[in-house]
């Protein structure tokens, strides 16, 4: 069970042969369950999936998603909330129903009962087929910070300063004080349970996190090496993610 390491090239290349690999799964599969991720890295393979619905007839009228996270207290409609960024950069623009589409509510009343009805409903629908992770630069998968346990499930996690600051760089939030100080993520047991994984990563910024998910030790340090022993993961890579990996 190694995790195979697919070096694609530039990051426009990662997110074609990600999207492809989507694409191949649904296709012959159209009832197929995908986990996905929000943050820069899968925006190309998002973009690369619409264009393939519209050009190509991709379908995903039965397809039913998850996604990993949500910001803890930011409604829907908040122009930074992962349902909001998932909306505009894939499901608005492709044939899937809302209803078969799953991003954790941050408004929840309750946040264990609604992690617990989403592992419920991941089992429900079958599992997950394939998953779609980015990594953050401190190893964490969804918003399992480093600490988190190979076997956590979906939660509400505290966000580690590193976190806060990478997503308040610009791209997202401005502020660091405006980022929410807490999240509902998908554990890693929870990800870990998918049939497959597919992990993106683009970028020099996270070649020191890559190679130690894929050739450090298997511990709670780098989240992202619970990985490494799953049946099914492979990492996708431009040449700069890959560039200090073994
Ligand atoms: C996003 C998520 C995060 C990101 C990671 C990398 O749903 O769960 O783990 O995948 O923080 O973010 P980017 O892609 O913005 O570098």
């Amino acid at each position: 069970m190694t995790v195979q390491r697919v070096v694609c090239g530039t990051q426009a290349d990662v997110a074609r042969r990600a999207a492809a690999q989507i694409a191949e799964l649904i296709a012959p599969n159209p009832r197929a369950v995908l986990g996905l991720a929000t943050g820069s890295t899968p925006e190309g393979t998002y973009a690369e999936l619409v264009r393939l619905h519209r050009d190509e007839g991709l379908r995903f009228a039965q397809v039913t998603t998850f996604n990993l996270d949500e910001y803890w207290r930011l409604p829907a409609q908040h122009e930074q909330s992962y349902r909001r960024f998932m909306e505009e950069r894939l499901f608005s623009a492709i044939d899937i129903p809302q209803d078969q589409t799953h991003v954790l509510d941050g408004m929840a009343a309750d946040a264990a009962a609604e992690c617990a009805a989403f592992e419920a409903k991941i089992t429900e629908c079958g599992g997950v087929d394939l998953w779609l992770l980015g990594i953050g630069s401190n190893g964490h998968i969804a918003f399992n910070e480093p600490g988190s346990a190979g076997d956590s499930r979906t939660r509400l996690v505290d966000l580690t300063p590193e976190t806060i600051a990478a997503n308040s760089d610009g791209r997202f939030f401005d502020d660091p004080a405006d980022v929410p100080r807490q999240a509902l993520t998908a554990g890693i047991g929870t990800i870990r349970d998918a049939r497959r994984v597919l992990l993106l990563a683009t970028g020099a910024g996270k070649a020191p996190a890559v190679t130690r998910a894929l050739d450090g030790p298997i511990d709670a340090d780098c989240p992202a090496s619970w990985l490494q022993d799953h049946r099914d993961c492979a990492f996708y890579l431009d040449t700069e993610a890959a560039s200090t990996a073994r």
